[in-house]
């Protein structure tokens, strides 16, 4: 019975094309959660505004993400799959949690806050502060027990948490307090030149990151011009963070063990290794980008699952809503 499941809530913004790092950290566990649990999946299009967007290319990405989405395997018949803008309880419980149950210090504290102010400076948008919060009434409207994300998005789930805890110990117990979950494995995909730091979308360089869509060939490519090391072993070590790199990725895709790659690409140098990595995530992403082409040109099947995920998600959501605002004192219009 579904009203027994435990509740999933996640997202990812169409704030740039998705990477490899955005498919192993999220989307892949995502699938194989959604028989276990009562999911929802959001494309979390507020969320991206925090950082200048071009219409068009919002536009675009939006639905490509709701299109990936479908590609690797959400079911829209088991799952809630939406799109943020359209379920306008998020915005509302955001403001309500920023002015009742959160402190400007712990935004300030948030490193992917700290992150971007160095980048933007004296320019940052305010949304970028006040993100997390949006992103806790994501999670909290739905009364999520788990947040399945990449390993970056642990700090915002903790304050998630606290905003949580304290809006319960300010007014009464409101909500139950959601757990991130972390895949072992693919938590954190590096950046294929810098690969001390995370791989991302919006990275300046294309050859930094793997995207979802990327043809073949410049799979292939990217993966061939990858930095790695001169000591030419193919082992699992912070010493060597290119080919730690992409032995994760190699085990995310196909589960092969940590131990036994090491033990296939023994004495073999890199080119072996890396033809093998590259072949990996090309049969791993060809059907999925396939089914995402089939799935963009049909914009009224698009439509249908959107319009759909929206009228549950706001029924749901919008429930929680209404207890937050009488708990802090607004008057319904009706009983
Ligand atoms: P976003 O759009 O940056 O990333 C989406 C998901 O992809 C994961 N991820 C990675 N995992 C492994 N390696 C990487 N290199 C990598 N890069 C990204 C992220 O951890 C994330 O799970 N704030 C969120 C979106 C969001 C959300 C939510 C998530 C909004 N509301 C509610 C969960 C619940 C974000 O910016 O994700």
């Amino acid at each position: 019975m579904e009203e027994n499941k435990k509740v999933i809530f996640s997202g990812i913004q169409p704030s740039g094309n998705l990477t490899i790092g955005n498919y192993l950290g999220a989307l892949k566990n995502w699938v194989k959660l959604q028989d276990e649990y009562d999911c929802y999946f959001c494309v979390v299009d507020l969320h991206a505004i925090t950082v200048r967007q071009e219409p068009k290319d919002l536009r675009r990405r939006t639905l490509e993400v709701l299109a990936i989405y479908l590609a690797a395997g959400i079911d829209p018949e088991k799952n809630t799959i939406f799109i943020q803008s359209h379920v306008p309880t998020h915005s509302e419980a955001s403001w309500l949690l920023t002015c009742c149950a959160t402190y400007v210090g712990e935004l300030g504290r948030m490193t992917q806050y700290k992150d971007k102010s160095k980048k933007y400076g004296d320019s940052i948008g305010a949304g970028l502060l006040n993100y997390p919060v949006l992103m806790a009434a994501d999670i909290l409207l739905y009364n999520a027990d788990l947040v399945p994300v990449g390993k970056d998005q642990t700090q915002h789930i903790e304050l998630t948490r606290d905003i949580a805890q304290r809006f319960n110990n300010l007014y009464s117990p409101t909500f139950k307090l959601p757990e991130g979950y972390i895949p072992k494995l693919g938590a954190k995909i590096m950046d294929l030149q810098e690969p001390t730091k995370k791989m991302s979308k919006s990275s300046d360089n294309p050859n930094s990151y793997i995207l979802i869509m990327d043809p073949p060939e410049v799979i292939r490519k990217k993966i061939n011009r990858c930095v790695t090391d001169s000591i030419g072993v193919v082992k699992y070590t912070d010493d060597q963070p290119g080919i730690k790199n992409l032995i994760t990725i190699l085990n995310a895709i196909t589960g092969m063990s940590i131990e036994d790659i090491e033990k296939k690409y023994e004495g073999q140098g890199y080119a072996q290794f890396k033809n093998d990595v590259a072949e990996a995530i090309v049969n791993e992403l060809e059907p999925i980008q396939k089914k995402v082409k089939e799935f963009t040109e049909d914009k009224e099947y698009l439509q249908s699952i959107y319009k759909k995920g929206a009228e549950k998600a706001y029924y749901v959501s919008n429930k929680m809503l209404r207890k937050m605002q009488k708990k802090i004192g607004f008057i319904p219009v009706s009983k």
